[in-house]
């Protein structure tokens, strides 16, 4: 496996990609979190997905073991899965990279053909949102907007909680920058305060805003 693919990317922007072993190694520090279905995944850095790929297998797996006799609990908890997975990445390739490698994963899983399944498109929104074409260092994407993390959540009955929050304010790093620490007076409650709440959705809602579709939130 090449762990780079030029010293030129490795000189501007560190560019080594993790091996697989050292990898699995890594995950079985926190294997119990590996291998639970809702917990939360962020990989600063994530290449092409050498860290989120595997972490989307093993919580395929957890959804395999405990809904794997029900199509539709499994449908949807494998969405979860995947909903439960974020990246953030500078180069272009590497987040189309990282996208694709994800969504060949989950339509694997499901034996979802192609994007005529409305979960094969809600996957690829999900993937739009949390696989995020930005600088973890600033926070920022690439238009310069702050970066949005979206935090899902199944409602059951095949509806999908989405909230949004900014990454910087999340991670407490605007208060922490400014000359007088704002942190220092904000509670709990107002960290935790989403820029946006979406209304419950489904799966085919999802898959109504790959298709360019608008949501209101509420
Ligand atoms: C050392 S590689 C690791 C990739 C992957 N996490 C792995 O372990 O295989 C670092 C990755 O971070 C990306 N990167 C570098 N600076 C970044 C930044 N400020 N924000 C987001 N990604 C960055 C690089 O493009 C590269 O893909």
């Amino acid at each position: 496996m090449n762990l780079i693919k030029s010293k030129k990317r490795v000189a501007d922007h560190g560019e080594v990609f993790t091996p697989p072993w050292l990898v699995e190694k890594m995950l079985d520090l926190v294997k119990g979190e590996t291998e639970r279905i809702d917990s939360r995944f962020l990989e600063p850095a994530c290449g092409s997905g050498n860290f989120l790929v595997p972490v989307l297998q093993r919580k395929l797996a957890a959804v395999e073991k405990k809904f794997g006799k029900s199509a539709f609990e499994k449908r949807h908890y494998a969405l979860l899965a995947l909903m439960c997975c974020y990246g953030i990445e500078l180069l272009p390739d590497n987040i189309a990279e990282c996208r694709a490698n994800m969504l060949e994963v989950f339509a694997e899983y499901l034996n979802l053909v192609d994007d005529a399944d409305d979960l094969y498109r809600a996957a690829f929104f999900v993937l739009s949102l949390n696989v995020v074409h930005g600088d973890a260092m600033t926070m920022r994407d690439m238009n310069g907007a702050p970066i949005s993390m979206v935090e899902w959540g199944y409602l059951g009955k095949g509806k999908f909680q989405r909230r949004d929050f900014r990454l910087d304010v999340l991670t407490g790093m605007a208060g922490f920058s400014a000359e007088d620490s704002l942190f220092s007076q904000l509670g709990r409650h107002e960290i935790f305060t989403p820029t946006k709440v979406y209304p419950p959705m489904t799966p085919r809602d999802l898959a109504g805003f790959a298709s360019g579709e608008t949501g209101e939130a509420v």
